[in-house]
């Protein structure tokens, strides 16, 4: 009797968390090289055991074990060396599968048992995270059964990934975030295969790495005046005497933390140190290396004008005695290949008017601002080469010649990579306005975004990032709704092969991950629901208002009498609005299955017309 009442409640609950609506297409991402289903399902519950190969280390049993518990609260799924009747099997490869490479795996889900196999621990992560995105939220059987049941469908997944740098951002400068939350950051983004954290660690609003040897970085440059709210870089400079309270500072036993942590999860962390411009905290601390040499306050996000000297003198010895200290203990502290230098936005008005810059041009014959940072780019990277490092820069690193070996963030535009590439240098694409910054455009933009241009050597470019800058973001809360979902659309690129790329099956799988971040208490954007709101041409040319949604399906009302609109409304109908007479706002909502989703989107009508002229 028991157990027909188990089966039947097996059949009648679907495991509708791991499929997308209405098809039979597991919500994956990134997408997988291939993905087999196969009929029946694999029953993990309290007894079934976990097995690893021999040589894989305790860490990485305990760290997979847990992460299996953490997947379905409660159950009970202990370490084993021998084979059960229901295993899941760790196992890595006697023999290489060259296609596969380091980081990728194979999983068979049987009825019997789940098989990872990869060449190396990292491949099994992956495999791991893949598994763990097709273990349902929900059990099988009734909360009054004993044994908690989940099932997972059969499937032979095989993949490995189309980038080995699949990076995210984050400006922990703008606005700090603690240890805690960048660690939970780390679990999130290697969740979705990313490998590499670029850990934007000064800037002009704070200076965020200890550096011992140069204590006043983090006693000065780590701390301005408080504004809470505003908008970024037009909020109240410093009042006279008013203390500098804000900010933050990891210490450099917090950054080996980091760096142990990130490197159990597989992810590399590249530290920048933002220079010659983008220095307001370093000029703070130490305001003899700014042409001027006048004293300087971290900027609280107030206007930078030509009073905040926020650009290194280049003609200064000073100035390479101090990057020296910077990189020594950067360099001794991380143990990647490369250092981020930055290099970007360096305004050379400060140096035009330095008798010292325009004597050192003088000197050594440089032609141009352009050519004078060359020179600092081309002294940084000496010191960092002698230290056993690389560098990598910003685009404007190729301003008045590259150094050799240097690798290029392209953040402009695509052409900046296209033009790195042809010379030869590896390229991290990072074009903001091809989405890869995650405070522009929409998702389907970023998810357009193919890393390698028709006209390049793939081998040069190394993969992509997701960036987040955080004037606009004060919490770890916004933190997260800024990343996410975009950054699945990233992980998809960076991971998956062109072919695989799909916007309509990556829209379910999308959606299909919701539940889990919501589980999670991860923050996530809707914008993807939320009407997208644009002035377009009609057949006879009179410019209209149309409603579309980036999730298909939905139905949008809409107001232009400055109330807010809910289903008894008016229902956009696909036929372009005519905008009335006096009308200044337009409102907006979807719904679906009769319930709102996402939130209210109100526009001026000015606004509208403006973005379509300037798209
Ligand atoms: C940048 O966005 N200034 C790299
Ligand atoms: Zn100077």
């Amino acid at each position: 009797m028991r157990t027909s009442i188990l089966i039947f409640i097996i059949l009648a609950l679907p495991f509708s968390s791991v499929f997308c609506q209405n098809k039979n297409v597991l919500a994956i991402i990134p997408q997988p090289v291939s993905i087999h289903m196969e009929s029946g399902n694999f029953h993990l519950s309290n007894r079934t055991q976990i097995i690893f190969s021999k040589e894989i280390d305790t860490a990485f049993r305990n760290l997979s074990t847990e992460l299996l518990k953490q997947s379905y609260p409660g159950i009970f799924l202990r370490q084993s060396n021998t084979g059960s009747s229901t295993a899941i099997i760790f196992s890595l490869n006697k023999n290489r599968d060259t296609l596969i490479g380091k980081e990728g795996y194979t999983l068979k889900v049987s009825s019997e048992k789940i098989i990872l196999a990869a060449n190396t621990r990292c491949g099994l992560f992956y495999g791991l995270h893949t598994l763990l995105q097709i273990i349902p939220l929900h059990r099988a059987a009734s909360s009054a059964s004993k044994e908690i049941l989940v099932l997972i469908p059969c499937v032979t997944i095989y993949d490995y990934p189309r980038f080995q740098w699949r990076g995210f951002m984050l400006d922990v400068c703008r606005h700090f975030f603690s240890v805690s939350t960048i660690k939970s950051l780390i679990d999130e983004m290697a969740a979705y295969k990313y490998n590499t954290f670029h850990w934007h660690l000064t800037d002009d609003q704070g200076w965020r790495l200890a550096i011992e040897s140069l204590p006043l970085l983090t006693k000065v440059g780590a701390w301005r005046v408080p504004r809470t709210g505003g908008v970024f870089m037009e909020l109240q400079k410093p009042l006279p005497d008013e203390k500098a309270t804000d900010g933050g500072f990891y210490s450099q036993d917090e950054v080996k933390d980091i760096i142990r942590y990130a490197a159990s999860k597989f992810i590399t962390i590249i530290p920048e140190i933002d220079i010659p411009a983008h220095s307001l905290a370093l000029i703070a601390s130490y305001p003899n290396i700014s042409c001027r040499q006048l004293p300087q306050y971290v900027s609280p996000g107030s206007p930078l004008t030509e009073a905040e000297d926020n650009v290194l003198c280049v003609a200064n010895d000073s100035t390479y005695l101090i990057i020296d200290r910077i990189i020594t203990e950067v360099s001794k502290l991380f143990p990647a290949p490369y250092i981020h230098i930055g290099g970007d936005e360096a305004d050379k008005i400060f140096w035009d008017s330095c008798p010292k810059c325009k004597q050192l041009m003088l000197d050594k014959q440089l032609k141009n601002g352009a050519e004078l940072q060359s020179y600092f780019t081309k002294k940084v990277a000496a010191i960092v080469a002698s230290k056993g490092k690389k560098i990598i820069g910003w685009e404007e690193i190729m301003q008045g010649g590259l150094v050799p070996g240097a690798v290029v963030t392209s953040w402009t535009s695509v052409e900046a990579g296209i033009k790195a590439a042809k010379l030869q240098h590896y390229v991290i694409m990072a074009p903001w306005d091809h989405g890869m910054y995650m405070d522009n455009s929409r998702i389907e933009r970023s998810y357009s975004f193919n890393p390698v241009p028709d006209s390049v050597d793939a081998k040069y470019i190394l993969g992509g990032e997701a960036c987040l800058w955080t004037e606009e973001v004060p919490n770890a809360r916004e933190m997260q709704r800024m990343f996410w979902p975009r950054s699945l659309a990233l992980a998809e690129i960076f991971w998956t092969q062109p072919a695989n790329k799909n916007w309509g099956s990556f829209l379910e799988r999308m959606e299909g991950r919701l539940p889990y971040f919501e589980k999670a208490h991860i923050k996530y954007s809707e914008s993807v629901f939320e009407p997208i709101i644009t002035y377009v041409k009609d057949t006879i040319s009179i410019k209209k208002i149309k409603l579309t949604t980036e999730i298909k399906g939905l139905s949008v009302y809409y107001t232009f009498d400055n109330t807010d609109p809910d289903s008894f409304y008016p229902l956009y109908k696909g036929i372009l609005l005519d905008i009335p007479e006096g009308a200044t706002i337009i409102k907006a909502i979807s719904y679906r299955n009769g319930k709102p989703i996402g939130k209210m989107v109100t526009k001026t009508i000015m606004s509208v017309q403006q973005e379509e002229q300037h798209p």
